[in-house]
C-alpha cells in the first residue's frame, strides 16, 4: 500500500453521507432463497407485494423477489434528511442523469438511477412503516450484523466506477492495480458513501454480475458465534477466515443456495472524506492478509 495524501475534495455530491439500507435478490426459487436467510442471517420473512419478502432483522434487511437465479437488480441507499434528498436530486439532474420512479416499497420517498450495467441504484428515505424490526425467536435473530456494503463484479470496471464516483459521488478509497500501482488496469475499486471504508465496490470480471453482499458485526467474537450458528446448519464457510487488505477487516464468507456470496465481517476501517485513495497490487495477500484469496480477475 503506497502513503496516502490528503486531497482537496474531488466531489462536493450531496450523497455524502448515505448507508446501504438493503438490497434485492431474485431467484426462480425464491421460497429457497426465503428459507435460508431466514435460518441463516436470522431475517424474519413478510411478504410486501406480489413474490417479494421483506426479510428483515436487526440493522439488516433485503428484499427476495421472483425472477432469475443470481440476478440482483438493486441497490439501495439511505440518506439522512429530505434536504440532503433535494440536494442529491438537484446534483444528478444538474448532471442529466435520468431519475426513476423509486423502485422499493421500503423507501417513503426518494427515486434511482440505472447504473452502466443496468443496476438500478436508489437513494431516498425509509418508510416509517417498516422501522421497527419485527419480534423475532430466530437463533440467529439476536446476533449482531448490520448491512454494511454490497459488490458487484463487472467487465468495465473503468465505467462503472467513473459512474460511482465521479456522477453519482462515491468516494474511492482503495484501488487495486494489475502491473504497476497506479498506471496498471484496475481490477477492483472499493467507494465509501461516509467515514466507513466501502459501502459499494466492483470487481473486474468477464461479466458484469452481483459479487457479495456483507453483514458488519461488533467485533471478532461475533465473526465467531455466526460461524458456530452456521456450522448448527451445516453451512460451510466458503472463504476465509481471513483479513482484508482494502479495509482492513476480518471476515469469512459463505454461499447461499444460488451459489451468490454472503459475508460477515469485523473491525472494517473509517476514513476521512479527504482522504486520497490508496493504491494495491492485485495479488492474494491484497485481498486476504492470511492466505488464499478469491481471486474474479
Ligand atoms: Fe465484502
Amino acid at each position: 500500500m503506497t502513503a496516502a495524501p490528503v486531497r482537496a475534495l474531488a466531489n462536493q455530491s450531496p450523497l455524502w453521507p448515505a448507508q446501504l439500507d438493503h438490497i434485492q435478490r431474485n431467484s426462480d426459487r425464491p421460497e429457497a432463497l426465503v428459507s435460508f436467510y431466514r435460518d441463516a442471517a436470522g431475517l424474519v420473512p413478510r411478504e410486501v407485494g406480489a413474490s417479494l419478502w421483506l426479510m428483515e432483522g436487526a440493522q439488516r434487511r433485503i428484499l427476495i423477489g421472483a425472477g432469475s437465479r443470481g440476478e440482483q437488480p438493486l441497490n439501495v441507499f439511505r440518506v439522512q434528511s429530505k434536504p440532503q434528498l433535494t440536494a442529491l436530486r438537484a446534483w444528478l439532474e444538474g448532471r442529466g442523469i435520468p431519475l426513476l420512479k423509486l423502485p422499493t416499497p421500503l423507501f417513503s420517498e426518494g427515486f434511482a438511477v440505472r447504473d452502466p450495467d443496468g443496476r438500478l441504484a436508489a437513494f431516498g428515505l425509509p418508510d416509517p412503516a417498516f422501522d421497527a424490526p419485527p419480534a423475532s425467536d430466530l437463533k440467529a435473530g439476536r446476533l449482531p450484523g448490520r448491512l454494511q456494503h454490497v459488490v458487484v463484479a463487472t467487465a468495465d470496471l473503468t465505467r462503472l466506477i467513473r459512474f460511482y464516483e465521479q456522477e453519482l459521488g462515491f468516494v474511492a478509497s482503495d484501488h487495486v492495480y494489475d502491473g504497476d500501482k497506479e498506471t496498471g488496469p484496475v481490477t477492483a475499486s472499493f467507494l465509501r458513501s461516509d467515514p466507513e471504508h466501502h459501502s459499494f465496490a466492483a470487481f473486474r470480471a468477464p461479466e458484469a454480475r452481483p459479487d457479495h453482499h456483507c453483514y458488519e458485526t461488533n467485533c471478532w467474537n461475533d465473526i465467531r458465534d455466526w460461524a458456530d450458528h452456521l456450522a448448527t446448519l451445516d453451512i460451510k464457510l466458503w472463504w476465509g477466515p481471513g483479513r482484508h487488505g482494502p479495509g482492513n477487516n476480518l471476515f469469512f464468507m459463505i454461499e447461499d443456495p444460488d451459489g451468490h456470496k454472503v459475508e460477515w465481517s469485523a473491525e472494517l476501517e473509517t476514513l476521512p472524506r479527504d482522504l486520497a485513495p490508496r493504491a494495491w497490487k492485485h495479488e492474494e495477500r491484497t485481498l486476504n492478509y492470511w492466505g488464499q484469496a478469491w481471486m474474479r480477475s
